[in-house]
């Protein structure tokens, strides 16, 4: 495995593998590896010749008041489980490398970007749609790997991907969970014990919300109350919103039908930690 700091060095070296006819799979991630992350690595491998992982801290999607300089980092044992994966390239650029000091290009999907995670977080996804299309200009890439877990950032990124004609095929791949159900998140290690515990209620009120649908329930509103009546009942739980959606325009559903997103967002002190279910539902009949 590559280890390469550097825009250049990195597209020399991919340069010579498209000589090569070789297709290149690509997996940015902001590292501290968890099996969400070796599972796309792994889709990658699947489907490419050549895999290509970046490690990048974005600074720009994170707000004020959040938590960039405490997100964390491991970059020693994120090294280790990339070469265990066989990973060929780990892109590790600093933020001058990728944002030099007279940075002024953004790129950002308008609306949907402003929806769910959107309204608490309202320069997230410019700064993530920023990034990822320096690094699809940077990588090349043939395929590039985004996990369901973060379903409102795949569907922008489709989308962008969409409108700017990037020649890159996008591939979601669906949430890898801990045993009990708990999504896995980087952000999961800010939890204590009894944080943790309760921070299952929100895989619970995702599977209460399937388990209504599989019944016959499709009014969005029965399904969202039925959702917070069992967050509520974790007091360590603050629910920020409970979405149900088309899920390739995010609009909101009265009736659930067709490709649905149900998607949540809650904090537990400062940890802000996010869950979804994709769905296709038929109407049932009368
Ligand atoms: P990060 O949170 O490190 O996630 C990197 C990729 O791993 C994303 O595509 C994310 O959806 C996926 N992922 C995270 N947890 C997962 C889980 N439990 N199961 C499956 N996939 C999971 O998302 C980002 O970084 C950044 O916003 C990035 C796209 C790299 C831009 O900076």
């Amino acid at each position: 495995m590559k280890i390469i700091k550097e825009i250049n060095t990195l597209r020399n070296f991919l340069k010579e593998e498209r000589k090569k006819q070789k297709t290149i799979g690509f997996v940015p991630t902001m590292g501290f590896f968890h099996q969400g992350h070796l599972k796309l690595i792994q889709e990658a491998k699947k489907n490419s010749d050549v895999v290509v992982v970046s490690i990048f801290v974005n600074p720009t999607q994170f707000g004020p008041n959040e938590d960039f300089n405490q997100y964390p980092r491991d970059l020693k044992k994120d090294i280790e489980l990339a070469e265990k994966e066989k990973v060929d390239y780990l892109f590790t650029p600093s933020v001058q490398e990728i944002y030099q000091d007279d940075f002024l290009t953004y790129v950002n999907v308008e609306e949907l970007g402003a929806k769910l995670c959107g309204k608490d977080r309202p320069v997230h996804f410019k700064g993530v749609t920023t990034v990822v299309a320096k690094l699809f200009n940077i990588v090349n890439p043939d395929k590039s790997f985004f996990g369901e877990k973060d379903a409102q950032q795949l569907v922008i990124i489709k989308k962008m991907v969409k409108d700017l004609n990037f020649d890159v095929e996008i591939i979601g791949v669906p949430t890898v969970r801990e045993e009990d159900g708990l999504a896995m998140s980087s952000r999961n290690i800010y939890l204590n014990l009894k944080e943790r515990k309760a921070a299952l209620v929100l895989f619970k009120s995702l599977e209460l919300a399937k388990e209504k649908i599989e019944k016959g329930e499709r009014n969005s509103k029965v399904i969202k109350n039925e959702m917070e009546e069992l967050i509520k009942k974790e007091k360590l739980v603050n629910l920020i919103y409970i979405s149900v959606s088309n899920a390739e325009n995010l609009e909101e559903l009265d009736v659930l039908e067709g490709k649905v997103l149900i998607a949540l967002a809650a904090k537990l002190r400062k940890t802000r930690l996010i869950d979804n279910l994709f769905l296709n539902i038929k109407l049932t009949t009368p």
